[in-house]
This record gives C-alpha cells, sequence and structure tokens, in this order.
C-alpha cells in the first residue's frame, strides 16, 4: 500500500521511540496520526512537538494530530482507540501495534510468571486487541495496513531473553497467518512484522520505569556525564531510520520487515536449521515408506 496524504495512521507506544519516529514520518508525509501510548504526560508531549515539528506539511494536508492514552493489554481501550479515531479522522489507513517492553535479562527458569504476563499482555495481546479493533473498518474499506512490531529476536533464539524472544516469534506468526486472513477478505489489507535489531530508544528505561508489581526489568545502564545512554556494542540503527524502512517495507507489501544487516547472518542460520529438520524428517519417511 502507498502511504501518502489524507490517511490515518493510529501508533501505540507512540510517545517514544520507534513509534515516535513512525508518527514523524507518517506526519512528514500528511497523514493524520493518532498517537496512543499507556503514560499520558509522554504522550501529550509528544502528540504537541509531533503537530508542531511537522505543521506545514499537516497545515497542507488538511491532517490532524490526536493522542489518545490507551493500555493495549486493554481490549476495551483499543476499542475506545479505534472508535476515537474513526470519530475524529472517519477512517484508518495505517494501524503500528508497536507499544512494547522488555523483561530482565536471566535465563528462563529464573523468570518470574509476573515477568511472562506482562510480556504476553503487552506485546502479543496488545497486538491481538488493536488487530481486533481495527481489521473491520480497515476490510470495510477495502484498505489497509498493519505494521505489528517484532523483532529480530522473533526470528532467531535470543538467549538470557526467553519471555520477550518466544513473545516476538508470536508477533511474526500472529502477522503471517493474519496477512493471510485479510487478503483473503479483501486483497488491498495486509500486515507487516517489524523485525528490527538494537534501536537506539529508551526501552531498557521505559520498562523499569512502568513494570507491574512482580514483573522484572534489568538495570538501565548509568548516563553518561553529559546525560547520554550509555553506547551500546553492534548495529544500532536511530528509530528514524527503522521508520523509514517500515515505510518502504509496507509499501512494498513485505510481511516481515528486516531492518539490521547483522540479524542476516542469524536469521538464515535459523531458517537453513529448521530446513535441514524438514529434510531430514523428509529422508526418514522417504526410507521408511521403501
Ligand atoms: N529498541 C530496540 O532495540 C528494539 C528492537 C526490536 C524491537 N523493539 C520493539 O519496538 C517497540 C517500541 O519500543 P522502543 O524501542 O521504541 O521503546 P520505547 O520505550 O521508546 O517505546 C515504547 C513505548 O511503548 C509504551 N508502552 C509500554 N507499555 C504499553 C502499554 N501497555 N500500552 C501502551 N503503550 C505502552 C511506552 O510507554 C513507550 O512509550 C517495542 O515493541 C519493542 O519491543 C525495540
Amino acid at each position: 500500500m502507498k502511504i501518502e496524504s489524507g490517511q490515518v495512521a493510529v501508533v501505540t507506544g507512540g510517545a517514544s521511540g520507534i513509534g515516535y519516529a513512525l508518527a514523524e514520518a507518517f506526519a512528514s508525509r500528511g497523514l493524520s496520526v493518532v498517537l496512543a501510548d499507556v503514560r499520558p504526560e509522554p504522550l501529550g508531549r509528544a502528540a504537541e512537538t509531533l503537530a508542531e515539528t511537522h505543521a506545514k506539511a499537516l497545515a497542507a494536508a488538511g491532517a490532524g494530530v490526536a493522542a489518545v492514552t490507551t493500555d493495549v493489554s486493554d481490549p476495551d481501550a483499543v476499542q475506545a482507540l479505534a472508535d476515537t479515531t474513526v470519530e475524529r479522522f472517519g477512517r484508518v489507513d495505517v494501524v503500528c501495534n508497536n507499544a512494547g517492553v522488555v523483561g530482565r535479562q536471566a535465563p528462563m527458569w529464573e523468570q518470574t510468571p509476573q515477568t511472562w504476563r506482562w510480556l504476553i499482555d503487552v506485546l502479543l495481546l496488545g497486538v491481538a486487541n488493536g488487530v481486533r479493533s481495527f481489521a473491520p473498518s480497515m476490510i470495510a474499506q477495502g484498505q489497509g495496513h498493519f505494521l505489528n512490531t517484532a523483532s529480530a529476536a522473533g526470528l532467531m533464539r535470543l538467549p538470557l531473553l526467553g519471555p520477550y524472544s518466544t513473545v516476538k516469534h508470536a508477533v511474526v506468526g500472529l502477522t503471517e497467518t493474519l496477512d493471510a486472513e485479510l487478503r483473503a477478505y479483501a486483497p488491498a489489507v495486509g500486515a507487516s512484522a517489524l523485525c528490527p535489531g538494537l534501536v537506539d530508544t529508551p526501552l531498557v528505561e521505559t520498562s523499569a520505569a512502568i513494570r507491574p508489581d512482580g514483573a522484572e526489568t534489568s538495570e538501565p545502564a548509568a548516563p553518561g556525564e553529559d546525560g547520554s545512554r550509555k553506547p551500546i556494542p553492534g548495529e544500532v540503527l536511530t528509530a528514524a531510520e527503522v521508520a523509514e524502512i517500515s515505510i518502504a517495507g509496507i509499501e512494498a507489501g513485505r510481511v516481515r520487515i528486516l531492518t539490521h544487516t547483522d540479524s542476516f547472518r542469524p536469521a538464515r542460520a535459523r531458517l537453513a536449521a529448521v530446513l535441514a529438520d524438514v529434510d531430514q524428517a523428509a529422508a526418514s519417511r522417504d526410507g521408511s515408506a521403501g
């Protein structure tokens, strides 16, 4: 689907990081943007900044910005977000189910039940809630796209982030099935799983600040003397780079959008290992049949 002026985009987890960068990419192209986030103050500030920064592009397109405080793990709140979007802007073209948190780095047997529950509720059911509330409008319109933020950790194993990696695999699987279902009902409605590697965002800090009782997160790294976050080793993209790659991926109709070159090799290695298992199973069935 071509992303263009006059369309309406919804972005969950829109107060910060990848979500805010997606919102900027949409606003700069003249789309109306509905930002949703569980943190009301950062959300309000983000919506103001977005409207100011992109005032010209938004005014030229007759587009607007709205903010709706939303906990994506609450199905009623996500339905209210969908209702508000259609009441305010009349339609919805792109839904970015992007809100996210990350748990503590530890082996899986040390992860608390509350950590599992939290990640499943926000990262997986948050996406499912978005799909339930927004898909009917898109199908009725005959046009639309879901961008579900998974992770490179949804395409390969990631020891010590077991719950996160497990749930991100589920988001990739959900999105592949969703794309097939949507296209069967309306060929111009589809879905993409965004699979970034490391992105320079405050994900660890935000997660630590909002984790529920019993859920665990890693300690955020101490900031440098100038207040900046400590550089992370490895390939790190900016949220703005990820947003631009995402839009290109939506326009190309990619079901999985990979962003980081350092993900290509491990993703390929996992697929090769799966293929080897398939080939071995097929060979052993052939052998037993003969
Ligand atoms: N930063 C990375 O390296 C990276 C890599 C791969 C995938 N991701 C994914 O990208 C997405 C965005 O994360 P980010 O890195 O931009 O971090 P971020 O912390 O900057 O943004 C996440 C936003 O989600 C919001 N949020 C958390 N729980 C919510 C809830 N229940 N309901 C609504 N909003 C909620 C937070 O308040 C925050 O504003 C997440 O799904 C994350 O898992 C991040």
